[in-house]
C-alpha cells in the first residue's frame, strides 16, 4: 500500500523544506519535490500544513501497578490517545519488585503491552542489587532490545534504590553501553518530609509539594550526576521540574560530561497554585512526583529547553483516575501519585512554544521526537523523515484549533489536567507505521498492531573517555618494608 504526502513543508531537527513525502508499506520510500505516486497511491494533501515526524514519548506508564492501585490508561487505549495527539511512539517502563527478576518483569510488560495500537519500547528498572540484577541486565541488552535502566532515588520501602545499587547499576550500564536513567527526589528526605507535614495538620493535596521542595529533587539530581561522573557513565535525569535540578545539569553538561534531562510538558505551563484549590478532587488531580513547582521554576525550564540543556519532552503519562486518588482523602501520602497527558504533549509545546516563538518548528520536532530518538538509539528509524524511516508521520495544521477537555479526551482518564485550556496547532492526520491511525478528529487504530522497538546499545565511545578520574596517571606508591 502507498501513500503520497503531498505539498507539506517537511520538517525534522535539521530544518524544514517544501516536499512530498512518499510511503510505501510501513516505510519512507523518498521524500522530496515532486515524489512520482505509484498507480493506485492514496493522496494526502498536506497543502498548508507541516509534516513532521510522529512524536515520541520517552516516559510513559501505561497499566502501572502502583501505590496499592493500577494505572486507568491501559496500552491500547494510551497509544490510541497519543496518537490522536501526534505521538506514536511510547517508552514504558518494566519495573520490577525488589527482589523480583528483571525478566521476568519485562516479559509481564511485554505481555500487558501486546495490545499496543502504536510502537513501544521498555526502559527496566533497577529496583534492587544482586549478580542475578548485574548478568540479567546483560541479558536485557544483549538480547531484548533494552538500552537504558531505571534508577528511582524516591518512593521508599518501595521501589526506591539506594547508593549502593545506583554504584553497582552505574557500572554494569558502563560496561553495557547503556543509558542510566533517574528518578530524581531524595527518597529519605521526601519520607521524612512527609511525616512532619503531616503531623502539622496538612493532611490535603498541599501537603505533597510541601514535602517535595526542590532542594530535595536537586539534590539527588546532583548526586546521580557526581556519582555518574566518578563512574564515567552517561546518565538521563527524566522529569527535571525546577532551578535546582537544572543547574546540576547545566554544570555537568558545560563541564563536558555526558548528561541529558528530559522536562514534561506539564511542569513547563502548569504551577503549583493547582494545589491550592479548595476542591480537594481536583487539588488531588495534580499529584505527582515532582510536584507542579512556582512560575519561576518554569520560566527556567523553558529556558532549559531553548539553550538545549533540556532535550527531551515527555509526559510521564501515569493515569489515575478521581475515585482512584480518593485513597488519600486523609492523607496526601496515600493519594497515587501521577498525571496524564500523552494526548496533549505536542499540542501544548506547540502552541506554548512554538508559537510564543521560543521554539522553531525544527527545535519542536527536535524536543518532541528526534532527540529521544537519538538518546535511546532509535534514530533513524524513528524520530526523522528520510527514506527508510519508519512512517511514523504527522500531518500537523498550524491553524487547528481545540480546547482541551476530558469531554473530548481520548485518554483513559475522568479528568484532564488541561482542562479548558485553548491550543492552536494539532495533529490532523496520524501515521503510525504507514497505517493512517487518526483522521478527521478519528481514531483508526487498531488493537495490537504496535511494535516492540529494539533499542541496541551504544557503540564504546557513549561512555565519558575525558574525565577526571579516567584520565587519572597516578601510580601506587611503593614503600619499602
Ligand atoms: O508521580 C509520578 N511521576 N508517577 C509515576 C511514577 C514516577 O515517578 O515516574
Ligand atoms: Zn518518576
Ligand atoms: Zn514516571
Amino acid at each position: 500500500m502507498a501513500i503520497v504526502v503531498r505539498g507539506g513543508t517537511v520538517v525534522t531537527a535539521e530544518g524544514e523544506q517544501r516536499a512530498d513525502v512518499l510511503v510505501v508499506d510501513e516505510k519512507v520510500a523518498a521524500v522530496g519535490p515532486d515524489v512520482d505516486a505509484p498507480a493506485g497511491a492514496r493522496v494526502i494533501d498536506a497543502s498548508g500544513a507541516y509534516v513532521i515526524p510522529g512524536g515520541i514519548d520517552p516516559h510513559t506508564h501505561m497499566e502501572l501497578p502502583f501505590m496499592g492501585t493500577v494505572a486507568s490508561e491501559d496500552f491500547f487505549t494510551g497509544t490510541s490517545a497519543a496518537a490522536a495527539g501526534g505521538t506514536t511512539t511510547s517508552i514504558d517502563f518494566a519495573i520490577p519488585n525488589p527482589q523480583q527478576s528483571l525478566l521476568e518483569a519485562y516479559h509481564t510488560w511485554r505481555g500487558w503491552a501486546e495490545k499496543a495500537a502504536c510502537d513501544y519500547s521498555f526502559h527496566v528498572a533497577v529496583t534492587w542489587w544482586s549478580d542475578q540484577v548485574r548478568e540479567e541486565m546483560g541479558v536485557l541488552c544483549r538480547d531484548h532490545g533494552v538500552n537504558s535502566f531505571k534508577h528511582f532515588m524516591a518512593y521508599k520501602n518501595a521501589i526506591m534504590c539506594d547508593d549502593e545499587t545506583l554504584v553497582n547499576s552505574f557500572k554494569t550500564a558502563r560496561e553495557l553501553g547503556a543509558l542510566c536513567t533517574l528518578h530524581a527526589e531524595n527518597g529519605e528526605l521526601v519520607y521524612t518530609l512527609q511525616k512532619d507535614v503531616f503531623e502539622r495538620g496538612f493532611t490535603g493535596p498541599e501537603g505533597h509539594p510541601m514535602s517535595r521542595p526542590p532542594e530535595v529533587e536537586g539534590e539527588a539530581a546532583n548526586r546521580a550526576i557526581r556519582i555518574a561522573e566518578v563512574l564515567g557513565v552517561p546518565v538521563y535525569i527524566v522529569h527535571t521540574s525546577c532551578i535546582d535540578a537544572l543547574e546540576a545539569v547545566t554544570r555537568a553538561r558545560i563541564e563536558g560530561q555526558r548528561v541529558f534531562a528530559e522536562v514534561l510538558a506539564q511542569h513547563l505551563v502548569i504551577d503549583d497554585s493547582v494545589y491550592l484549590n479548595p476542591d480537594w478532587d481536583t487539588a488531588a488531580h495534580y499529584v505527582m512526583s515532582p510536584p507542579f513547582r512556582s512560575r519561576e521554576h518554569q520560566d527556567a525550564l523553558w529556558r532549559g529547553l531553548q539553550a538545549g540543556m533540556l532535550q527531551t519532552t515527555a509526559t510521564d503519562h501515569c493515569c489515575f483516575c478521581t475515585p482512584q486518588k480518593r485513597a488519600g482523602r486523609d492523607d496526601f501520602r496515600k493519594i497515587p501519585n501521577g498525571t496524564g497527558g500523552i494526548e496533549d504533549r505536542m499540542g501544548v509545546l506547540w502552541h506554548h512554544g512554538v508559537r510564543t516563538g521560543r521554539l522553531t518548528p525544527a527545535e519542536f520536532v527536535a524536543a518532541t521526537s528526534s532527540n529521544a530518538a537519538k538518546i535511546f538509539n532509535i534514530h533513524p528509524k524513528k524520530g526523522t523523515i528520510a527514506p527508510g524511516s519508519d512512517a511514523d508521520l504527522v500531518v500537523w495544521d498550524p491553524n487547528l484549533t481545540r480546547t482541551i477537555s476530558a469531554k473530548t479526551h481520548h485518554q483513559n482518564i475522568d479528568f484532564n489536567i488541561y482542562e479548558g485550556m485553548e491550543i492552536t496547532g494539532n495533529a490532523a492526520i496520524t501515521l503510525s507505521r504507514g497505517m493512517v491511525v487518526w483522521e478527521n478528529g478519528e481514531l483508526k487504530t487498531v488493537r495490537g498492531r504496535g511494535k516492540y522497538v529494539n533499542r541496541p546499545c551504544h557503540a564504546p565511545f557513549w561512555a565519558s573517555q575525558n574525565l577526571r578520574n579516567a584520565q587519572d596517571t597516578r601510580k601506587p606508591i611503593v614503600r619499602e618494608g
